[in-house]
């Protein structure tokens, strides 16, 4: 098959919710109607437990486990789907905010009863930088949520995004019959089935067909009659375009729980949703269907074992055919690798491939070569843009308690940073070193592995900071001048830009305020 035929055939995307909302259940769903998994619960498995949230080995052993299900690749009709999965656990969502720079395209799942939570903002703001295609999958319709008009309006104000149903349900919770779709004029029956993977799919022709009466009740008819009549009245015919580019999010209502809905999503999803993209380096734009291969590193998982030190890299393939044993370049060290045994990620199944084409990812077992951003090259030295790291939230500076053991506090604090595990900052004079995370957990993860796998030992001392903004000035004179006078703020992080440490968001405003011509940005990527 050729290169061009191969890309139009990927979807690539994330599925992202606030945790609770039904990511897990949705994903699993998916892989049932795409036939990748037989039985339902087999994601189930992986998912980070809440429970778990103070025993951070079990939780590294469920990561552990759901190695094989970062990325879960199965063919539908005619595509090849790649979902790549995204931790829900707060703690871990700059590994969520990483792997969203290797998607296409999400589906976002909100709860009809909660509607938008603050991980659903966080996430969609991260998209919104982007302009990913978003598809809203509006979940738990059994239950008594939101009025769906309501649940539109707060998704439009909240997350900034127009949106367009594509379905509309036809009451809700205890009422709940099913879905209209309102492309194909087919009404979708629900019956509370989690078994069942097919919707029962009634087509009518026309609204006014008095079926509709019957077989959802005479009252309930009318609603969806006068609902629909508005939707028309009120939003533009679906454009494609406009999804495609980030500005408006299709919306479907199901229950993934019950499997309803989720037949409906997947179809339209396969249609509508964008094969593997052109993408930004800092040289030029780098088109999937050029013949040359080149990929970016979004995520490393390393091996708790200390008796296999081995990690795995995740590879994003961009552009053109990445093949096993073959030479490539890490065009950050310029060092020429090759791979023996690259990983793909079918459902719950890992196997060693020949070849892999752009949207796939590629798992590539690495002894320390990688560094999160990463970029492979069959030789042309580029670098892509668009991995930043974001500012973290909590703020500890490190201290050695073993004075004997520097060397390999040094390396394993410089590894775990290059894993992503965690943000590291140095301030001088003194060298101190301030680790930055998004959740608590990571410090005790930190504190674990350094003692586990470098025989280091250190403690944490907790630093007021909320914050960190990377900074610019186009004059250097008054960049070290502002440098010098908050030298108790400023850090350096480890390519060495300078970043404000900030206690509140008043904090900034005042910094901001007094020092103009320093620009502040929220992310590393400016
Ligand atoms: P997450 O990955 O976004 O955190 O959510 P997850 O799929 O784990 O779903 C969270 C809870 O919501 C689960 O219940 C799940 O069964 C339930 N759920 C998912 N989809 C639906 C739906 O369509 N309707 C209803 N009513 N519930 C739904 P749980 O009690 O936390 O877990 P479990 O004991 O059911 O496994």
């Amino acid at each position: 098959m050729s290169l061009q035929t191969e890309i139009e055939k990927r979807r690539t995307f994330g599925i992202i919710s606030h945790p609770d909302a039904g990511k897990t259940t949705l994903t699993e769903k998916l892989l049932l109607f795409g036939g990748a998994i037989q039985t339902a619960g087999t994601v189930k498995r992986n998912k980070i437990e809440k429970t778990a949230t103070s025993d951070f080995m079990e939780i590294e052993k469920q990561r552990g486990i759901s190695v094989a299900t970062s990325v879960m690749g199965f063919d539908y009709q005619d595509f090849k789907v790649n979902i790549l999965d995204t931790p829900g656990h707060k703690d871990f969502a700059e590994d969520t905010y990483r792997t969203l720079t290797a998607v296409d395209s999400v589906i976002l799942v909100v709860d009809c009863v909660k509607g938008v939570e603050e991980q659903t903002r966080k996430l969609m703001q991260v998209c919104r930088m982007r302009n990913t295609p978003v598809i809203i999958f509006i979940n738990k319709m059994d239950r008594e949520g939101q009025n769906p008009f309501d649940l539109l309006d707060e998704l439009e104000t909240e997350l900034n995004i127009s949106t367009r149903p594509l379905s509309w349900p036809i009451g809700i919770g205890s009422t709940f019959k099913g879905v209209f779709n309102i492309f194909n004029n087919t009404l979708s029956l629900f019956s509370a089935n989690k078994k069942h993977i097919e919707d029962d799919v009634i087509e009518i022709k026309t609204l006014a067909d008095t079926q509709l009466d019957t077989i959802v009740g005479e009252n309930l008819a009318t609603k969806l009659r006068e609902d629909i009549e508005l939707i028309e009245s009120f939003y533009e015919p679906f454009n494609q375009t406009l999804y495609k580019e980030g500005y408006l999010a299709p919306v479907f209502f199901g229950s993934a729980i019950n499997n309803f809905g989720v037949k409906e999503l997947l179809d339209t999803f396969v249609r509508i949703a964008p094969e593997p993209q052109a993408r930004a380096t800092l040289e030029r734009l780098i088109n999937p269907a050029e013949s040359n291969f080149s990929g970016f590193v979004f995520k490393i998982h390393a091996n708790l074992d200390p008796n296999h030190r081995d990690r795995i890299a995740f590879c994003r393939i961009c552009s053109g055919k990445f093949e096993r044993n073959v030479f490539y370049k890490n065009t950050r060290t310029q060092k020429k690798l090759r791979f023996a045994s690259p990983t793909s990620f079918m459902a719950n199944a890992k196997s060693v491939i020949d070849e892999a084409w752009p949207g796939d990812v590629v798992g590539l077992y690495d002894s320390g070569n990688f560094k999160i951003g990463d970029t492979i090259t069959t030789g042309e030295d580029i670098r892509f843009v668009g991995i930043p790291s974001f500012s973290p939230e909590i703020f500890k500076e490190i201290e050695n308690t073993d004075p004997m053991k520097s060397k390999q506090l040094e390396k394993g604090i410089q590894q775990l940073t290059d894993e992503g595990v965690a943000q590291l900052f140095i301030q001088n004079p003194g060298n101190r070193k301030i680790i930055g995370t998004v959740g608590e957990l990571q410090f005790e993860v930190i504190q674990f592995r350094l003692l586990q796998e470098y025989g280091a030992s250190c403690i944490f001392r907790h630093l007021n900071f909320t914050k960190a903004h990377w900074f610019t000035c186009p004059d250097a004179l008054k960049l070290n001048e502002f440098i010098q006078r908050n030298h108790a703020k400023v850090g350096f992080d480890k390519e060495n830009r300078p970043v404000l440490f900030t206690t509140s968001p008043w904090d900034l405003d005042y910094t901001k305020r007094q020092y103009e011509h320093i620009v502040f940005h929220e992310t590393s990527e400016f």
